[in-house]
């Protein structure tokens, strides 16, 4: 596991955003799995500044997200589906036949899984995957608990993450209480994982996650047995941690 230092959001992004373009520049049609959440949206804009620029490509590469809330629309602006496509998809060449997330709209949810899974499958597996990381531990909506052995799943959130979405929504009850999530099986078998974190309310989590015990009370700690994991933070977020 390697831990680079950021001096602060942007060089968060930034760093991210260089290792996520030299994917696509040595292998055009990466498959990338890819997160929502306020911790990413730097990665997206320096990308997409990089394309702009004309020094990247997206037209060959897949992208598959981690997750979507459960009864959503892909036109409901607090959808996953919508995040991504405002604040990165309608900005680059990717091809949107080439975008994928869970369909929040499939109420049978095994059928909403088994469909994901196929698509992971399909695609022949995530080469580069970006997680962020919530505040009791989650990655992807894989909540303290959750069972490693998991792939594409309907998991019920946690009042943690419900007050933490809650941000985006007019008010508490708006908050999805159900989501689709890749499973930390499939989370755990993207070839190269790069976990973000920032701000200081993330210091303790992500010391527990990366020092602390391997245990499903917190997800990400299973991070601690990928082969190949960037850490990359900024200085508060990382400020627990010994240089
Ligand atoms: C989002 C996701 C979540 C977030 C996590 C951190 O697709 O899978 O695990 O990465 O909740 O969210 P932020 O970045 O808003 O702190």
């Amino acid at each position: 596991m390697k831990i680079i230092r950021a001096k602060d959001y942007n060089g968060m992004s930034r760093m991210a955003a260089h290792i996520i373009s030299a994917q696509i520049i040595t292998k055009p049609d990466s498959v990338l799995g890819l997160a929502t959440g306020s911790t990413p949206i730097g990665t997206y804009e320096q990308l997409i500044h990089w394309y702009q620029k004309g020094d990247l490509d997206f037209s060959k590469v897949t992208s598959i997200n981690l997750d979507e809330y459960k009864g959503l629309s892909p036109d409901n602006d607090q959808s996953y589906h919508y995040f991504m496509y405002h604040n990165f998809f309608k900005h680059i060449n990717i091809d949107l036949n080439n975008t994928y997330l869970p369909n929040g709209l499939e109420k049978d949810s095994e059928k909403a899984c088994e469909d994901y899974n196929h698509i992971i499958q399909k695609s022949g597996g995530v080469d580069l995957q970006l997680l962020g990381l919530g505040l009791n531990g989650h990655i992807g909506f894989n909540e303290p608990g959750a069972i490693f052995e998991k792939e594409t799943h309907l998991v019920k959130l946690t009042q943690s993450t419900i007050d933490a979405n809650s941000r985006f929504f007019e008010c508490l009850e708006d908050v999805p209480k159900e989501a689709y999530t890749v499973g930390i099986k499939t989370i755990m078998q993207a070839k190269k994982i790069i976990i973000l974190v920032n701000g200081e309310n993330k210091a303790d989590i992500i010391k527990e996650a990366l020092f602390g015990p391997i245990t499903p009370l917190v997800p990400a700690s299973v991070l601690q047995l990928h082969h190949d994991v960037i850490v990359i933070g900024d200085e508060s977020a990382l400020s627990k941690i010994p240089q």
